[in-house]
């Protein structure tokens, strides 16, 4: 029965693929998703990345139509980076709980508490919070973006765990808005330890949007491109991983022969995954739901997200 369903399961997923490729030629629209989008999604992309190789994609594509895979925040700063593009997301209530912990009044509020900081928000927010901030920044390149704004003071917002990683790297005061994000935050200590006494000859690797006492047991931290990468390219054969599971695809794709386990069975995100083959079809046969930001809005938010294209 099982095998029945799986055949059957297979055999769908065939004949939306085959579809999805003919909708792509007629619409001129292009794929892209996120590494911790459902492994059906990722195979058929043109496109896979982290929240910023993603960006950097939308804004350069030459394709009419996005189909973006991920959550709410990511197709909204496709469509503020490619205005004249049509953005569609498979199902708009893929949203991000730590997108949603800032808003533009309460920003507002500690902006004039401080009137000197520059605004650095995580790319982790919506299109109105951009537009009340100095330079975005993902976890690929925060650290950089933080030390590359002309003031002492940043006001740092919405993840408190990779504030407080960007913190240890920088010599510019933080403010650090109090969000997190659900998901890497349920990874403890405990969790490591046990994994770690599991598999002792594995190496922990970390996204720093886990818990500063999470990431200080890591062999390594960074951002998801840089765990591929780290993981990629180390002599090590075997990786307990602390971040999304939706990783462990482009993971397997790049490392066929070393060994992956999740460092717990919470790292899932089930924003992440409300999205499927099935919806990512529909959306392009109906040309719905299309990500919409208010013209005044984004062209304040697309200031903060170009400024943190720039950075080196
Ligand atoms: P990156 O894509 O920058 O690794 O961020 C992880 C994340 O949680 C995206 O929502
Ligand atoms: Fe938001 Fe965390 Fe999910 Fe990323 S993994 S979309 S930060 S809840």
């Amino acid at each position: 029965m099982e095998a029945l369903a799986l055949e059957r399961k297979a055999e769908q997923n065939r004949e939306l693929r085959e579809r999805l490729a003919q909708l792509k030629k007629e619409r001129n629209a292009i794929i892209l998703a996120h590494y911790y989008q459902r492994d059906e999604i990722q195979e058929v992309a043109d496109f896979r990345g982290d929240s910023f190789l993603l960006a950097q994609k939308a804004a350069q594509t030459d394709a009419d139509v996005i189909v973006f895979c991920g959550v709410h925040f990511m197709g909204e700063s496709a469509k503020i980076l490619a205005p004249n593009k049509v953005v569609l997301v498979p199902d708009e209530r893929a949203g991000c709980p730590m997108a949603d912990m800032v808003n533009p009044i309460g920003l507002r509020e500690l902006k004039a508490k401080h009137p000197n900081a520059k605004v650095v928000t995580y790319i982790n927010s919506s299109a109105d919070v951009k537009a009340e901030t100095d330079i975005c920044c993902t976890s690929a390149n925060a650290v950089q973006v933080v030390n590359s704004v002309d003031a002492d003071e940043v006001i740092w917002c919405p993840d408190k765990n990779l504030g407080h990683y960007v913190q240890q790297h920088t010599d510019k005061k933080m403010i650090i808005w109090e969000g997190y994000c659900n998901t890497h935050d349920m990874l403890t200590v405990k969790d490591v330890y046990e994994m770690r006494a599991k598999y002792p000859n594995a190496q922990f690797v970390v996204h720093p949007e886990c818990r500063p006492e999470v990431v200080e047991l890591a062999d390594f931290v960074g951002s998801t491109t840089g765990i591929l990468k780290y993981c990629r390219e180390s002599s090590h054969q075997e990786f307990i991983v602390g971040t999304e599971d939706g990783t462990g695809y482009q993971l397997r794709v790049d490392s066929p022969d070393k060994t992956f386990h999740f460092a717990s069975k919470f790292l899932v995100c089930p924003n992440m995954k409300v999205n499927n083959l099935k919806k990512v079809v529909k959306a392009l046969e109906t040309m719905q739901p299309q990500i919409h930001v208010p013209q005044d809005v984004a062209d304040k938010a697309r200031l903060s997200l170009e400024r943190m294209l720039l950075v080196k």
